[in-house]
């Protein structure tokens, strides 16, 4: 049975009305089915008495009981998207048994099997194929996970958090117990059984705590895992050092699997990777291969703050994970290797495949107002856009104050579902700046195009620089300008010239004065500069554009250009 595709909106949201404080799963994995029961201990959150309404999908349901008391057919309904509870009290629990058929499951959300292992994916609505559930992001909670399987084909038994205890039955199966101390949403839980080979390696952490990192893969290659668990292991210390981030439980798990619909998932303490984005091997993968194996690795790790301890509110917000933390393995990827080869490869991708996108029929903002399928919204632009927007704040604010920014973000939200304008308003609160404008990049598709003349005086010794926005013709209704930095210096004969803006106080500059931030916030403006002792040549839009890739074109007087900017 299908259901009529529902346009989802934005300015719809509404708080959950249950939280769901505990959540305790069983899988009991047998040959045809699993079979999955599931205790919810669920409070309403605020007045009313609304009935119960939970996500679930292709579920069989075989048990219902409120607060151990079987329901009658009449106290409740299941239909194709779900399942409603009538009359429900404002604490209760909710325990229900399902059946579900992982080795049917092509569409490889929710539970199911990759050459004979059974993995998860729940990102973005996966979950509700494994059990009836408020499967939100907005709604955390604390999970313990049972797997009981047979010991032969599935020596393996894993989940998020720690393993607080596990062991044999007679009747030749085994069964391990995870719990997961730190609440989450849905999307980031998972589960994993299976034959799989370990490689272990330990972490110590600024603290000094010690964490086991552990990376599963198929026997087969266990040889290709140090390319990885070296990438790991850079990112922990890379994310202490730049952002003040420790990582959290006493185990760190990344899973290879061969059929997975992404390249890799951040869950909780159990990251699932497409087997592409682990093994590297330096006899058969390429340079590129092994830069993507470190990208990959430290994307997911990042998520764990970005992402994991502060996650979305909604799907409307999945910029806020994604963007933040593409610009954060950005970052470290420049740090590990060349960070001028890491920024080109990157800028050529937005200006190709992400500004394509951008002009097509596909274009989207960084925060859509609705959207049928999430799943269709794993985009550039909402990754690889929504990374260029953080850095847009970083180049606004500067190093220090972006990582003041960051700190608050963390303090401020840990352990909530937030926004993407509690991201910014954490900006705006340590900088006391004002990013009202700056929002229309995550409101507005399409990407700008910046416009450049110039004038030279040389009596005045002064040169103009006039920069106008727009956005190209079809798309541009309703469009607001853009709060748009451009990284700029001014180069003479001898190299870089002093930057000095007409009203600026001399005094106030530093001594070395010869790169500057110029903000864009209206449709034209002009920038003057004064005491400037010959005809510059201006460099701009610096660490975006490389010289004889930006379109410049230099004339007689001054040169007129034309570039995209994203
Ligand atoms: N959340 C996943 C990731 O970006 C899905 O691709 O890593
Ligand atoms: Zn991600």
């Amino acid at each position: 049975m299908t259901t009529q595709p529902k346009t989802v909106y934005l300015k719809d949201y509404r708080p959950p009305a249950f939280r769901i404080l505990t959540t305790d799963l069983q899988f009991k994995l047998e040959r045809e089915f699993t079979e999955v029961s599931a205790v919810l201990q669920l409070e309403r959150q605020g007045p009313g008495n609304a009935p119960l309404r939970l996500d679930g999908q292709d579920l069989q349901l075989r048990e219902l009981r409120l607060d151990g008391r079987p329901l009658r057919e009449e106290e409740y309904q299941v239909d194709v998207e779900g399942l409603t509870i009538f009359t429900v009290p404002d604490r209760f629990e909710l325990s229900s048994v399902v059946h579900i058929e992982p080795h049917k499951n092509t569409a490889l959300e929710g539970l199911y099997q990759s050459r004979g292992l059974y993995c998860t994916q729940c990102e973005a609505e996966g979950f509700r194929k494994i059990t009836f559930y408020l499967d939100r992001p907005d709604v955390l909670s604390v999970f313990t996970t049972t797997l009981i399987a047979p010991q032969e084909g599935y020596p393996v038994l894993l989940a998020n958090g720690n393993r607080v205890s596990a062991g044999t039955s007679t009747d030749g199966t085994h069964y391990a117990v995870w719990h997961d101390p730190f609440p989450k949403p849905a999307y980031l839980f998972a589960v994993v059984a299976g034959d799989l080979a370990c490689v272990e390696d330990h972490f110590v952490t600024a603290s000094g705590r010690d964490v086991t990192l552990q990376i599963y893969v198929e026997e087969k290659d266990r040889d290709k895992c140090d390319h990885a668990m070296a990438s790991l292991k850079n990112a922990m210390k890379w994310d202490e050092e730049i952002y003040g981030r420790e990582y959290d439980l006493d185990i760190y798990m990344i899973v290879a699997v061969d059929d997975f619909n992404m390249g890799a998932m951040e869950n909780k303490g159990l990251n699932i990777f497409n087997t592409s984005c682990v093994l590297a091997n330096p006899c058969t993968t390429t340079d590129t291969g092994f830069q993507r194996v470190e990208g990959v690795v430290a994307h997911e790790y990042f998520h764990n703050w970005s992402g994991n301890r502060v996650t979305c509110r909604d799907w409307f917000q999945l910029s806020l994970k994604e963007g933040f933390t593409v610009f954060r393995d950005a970052e470290f990827s420049a740090d590990m290797g060349s960070r001028t080869v890491k920024r080109v490869e990157d800028v050529q991708l937005l200006r190709t495949l992400q500004f394509a996108e951008d002009a097509g029929p596909m274009a989207h903002p960084v925060q859509p107002p609705s959207f049928i399928e999430i799943s269709n919204f794993y985009t550039l632009t909402i990754y690889e856009k929504g990374a260029e927007v953080v850095r847009m704040i970083h180049t606004l604010l500067g190093p220090e104050l972006f990582r003041r920014g960051t700190d608050l973000y963390f303090e401020r939200h840990d352990g909530q579902a937030v926004t993407i304008e509690d991201f910014v308003g954490a900006m705006v609160d340590v900088s006391g700046r004002d990013f009202r404008q700056f929002m229309n990049w995550y409101r507005q598709a399409g990407t700008p195009v910046l416009k450049v003349s110039d004038f030279y005086d040389p009596e005045q010794r002064e040169y103009h620089l006039t920069l106008a926005q727009s956005t190209p013709e079809a798309k541009a209704e309703g469009k607001q300008p853009l709060h748009i930095p451009v990284a700029m210096g001014l180069l003479g004969e001898a190299g870089a010239l002093k930057v000095n803006l007409a009203g600026e106080e001399i005094a106030d500059l530093p001594a070395d004065n010869t790169h500057k931030v110029l903000e864009l916030v209206g449709p034209e403006q002009t920038f003057v500069f004064t005491d400037v002792p010959e005809r510059p040549v201006p460099s701009l839009l610096r660490n975006f554009f490389r010289a004889g890739e930006t379109g410049l074109r230099l004339r007689n007087r001054g040169f007129a250009a034309h570039h995209d900017l994203g």
